[in-house]
């Protein structure tokens, strides 16, 4: 038995086994995490506490446009929100930025179910395939959202039958 060669193959081993193991671990189980990609793309505006800064960054806790119908809140940050919103009874009249060529579906999902979930919000969670139902039915749209086109039901829920089925829509602020 060459002893050299046993100790170099065991080491080659120990070295790829903890490879592996150390990139499962930094993945997380579905590879995605809401809070970090919230600290990356959406603190600098909406703050870390997610009270915004009054006048100018609207707040995200304890508001209805995010905790309450899914549809709404997905098509405002895949396509961005513009115009006059009436936000915790503020009017903000500035211009979020889209989001859909920087997020797949399983992002927008996990940055969405933790901001429904964050600080004192407590809404359910938003899945890949609600998120990728909005997406598709928005085809190149490439404009952002006024409130006032979000206040037409069409543009409401999560559209196609299934989506509708798996997911009633979400109306009032505790769901
Ligand atoms: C550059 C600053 C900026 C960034 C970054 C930003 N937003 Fe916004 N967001 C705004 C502004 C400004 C509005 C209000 C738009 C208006 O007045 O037309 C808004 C509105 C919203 C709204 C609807 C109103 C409310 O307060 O609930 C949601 C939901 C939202 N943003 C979520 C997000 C999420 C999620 C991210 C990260 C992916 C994000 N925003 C990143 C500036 C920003």
């Amino acid at each position: 038995m060459n002893l050299e060669k046993t100790i170099r193959v065991f080491g080659a081993v120990v070295l790829c086994s903890g490879l592996i193991i150390g990139k499962s671990a930094a993945q997380g189980s579905s590879g995605v995490n809401g809070e970090q990609l919230y600290l990356s793309r959406c603190m600098s505006c909406h703050q870390v506490d997610g009270n915004g800064i009054s006048g100018v960054f609207p707040p995200l806790n304890e508001i209805d446009w995010v905790t309450g119908d899914k549809g709404r809140l997905i098509r405002i940050v895949l396509d961005g929100a513009v115009g006059e919103y009436d936000i915790g009874g503020m009017i903000y009249t500035g211009a979020m930025p889209p989001w859909k060529n920087f997020m797949n579906d399983q992002e927008v999902a996990a940055l969405l179910t933790y901001i429904r979930s964050a600080w004192d919000n407590d809404a359910s969670r938003v899945t890949e395939d609600e998120v990728r139902l909005v997406r598709e039915a928005g085809g190149d749209r490439n404009q952002a959202w006024t409130a006032e086109e979000l206040a037409d039901e069409a543009n409401q829920g999560i559209p196609g039958s299934l989506g509708f089925l798996l997911t009633p829509r979400d109306s009032t602020k505790s769901n």
